[in-house]
């Protein structure tokens, strides 16, 4: 899979997409990941990429022009890849709709993405009509950009696209996959500060332990995130 991300501070990327599995991906080939700097799609002198926002208000907000061309830029380099036409286009926001493992997945089946890192009060609307597909934000609060959101997008996703993970039960088993948080995990010691790993896990009882697993699966998932089995009811309802 390709990704593209369109960014002002391209330098936050590496440290993060640069180390652990997204870097083995990356060197696998199995993830193309390009941190381009939208300024290189500005014309004036200063590079500039926001302007004050049409009605007044607090702060600035990002100029269509940059954006669009960067997106379209893109869109010309990609156009003779077999199955362009599976290329998307996210914005990060705190508009748009939750990021959630089903999200993850479903970008994960894209052969090529572009993620636009929004800044300041917003971006303007019409960069929204012309080029994005999707707005996604990553939770109910608001950071000071898309860079960190785009980092857990990738990262997120990533953890989906074949061969990154080498355990396909291991993504089957993450909390959200299947409707309820992961279960407790222990490794050795048995024994550590006088707190014992659970004698069924020890046990070599398969039945015994997958049993205790989803009990422990569902009374985590109703004491945190009760939540997550009521939106689980109203969609298969
Ligand atoms: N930009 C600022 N806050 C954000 C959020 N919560 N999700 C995605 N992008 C953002």
């Amino acid at each position: 899979m390709r990704i593209d991300v369109m960014t002002i501070f391209p330098g936050m990327f590496e440290a993060v997409l640069g180390e652990s599995m997204i870097q083995r991906a990356r060197e696998a080939k199995i993830l193309d990941l390009r941190i381009r700097d939208l300024r290189q799609h500005t014309h004036d002198r200063r590079r500039t990429v926001d302007d004050r926002p049409y009605g007044g208000g607090p702060g600035m907000v990002m100029k269509p022009e940059p954006l669009v061309e960067a997106v379209e830029a893109i869109r010309r380099d990609c156009a003779h890849a077999p199955r362009s036409a599976s290329c998307r286009v996210a914005l990060m926001s705190p508009q748009g709709e939750r990021f959630t493992d089903r999200l993850a997945r479903e970008l994960a089946t894209h052969e090529h993405l572009i993620i636009l890192c929004g800044h300041y009060e917003g971006v303007d609307e019409r960069v929204r009509r012309l080029v994005v597909d999707r707005e996604v934000s990553i939770g109910d609060y608001v950071l000071t950009g898309g860079e960190l959101p785009a980092m857990v997008v990738i990262d997120s996703l990533a953890r989906h696209l074949p061969g990154v993970i080498g355990h396909a039960q291991a993504t089957a088993e993450d909390s959200f996959a299947n409707g309820w948080l992961e279960y407790p995990q222990y490794t050795r010691p048995p024994v550590y500060r006088q707190l014992e790993v659970p004698s069924v896990l020890r046990s070599g009882d398969h039945r015994g332990i997958a049993l205790w697993r989803k009990l422990q699966s569902v009374a985590r998932t109703l004491a945190a995130r009760p939540d997550l089995r009521e939106s689980d009811s109203q969609t298969t309802r």
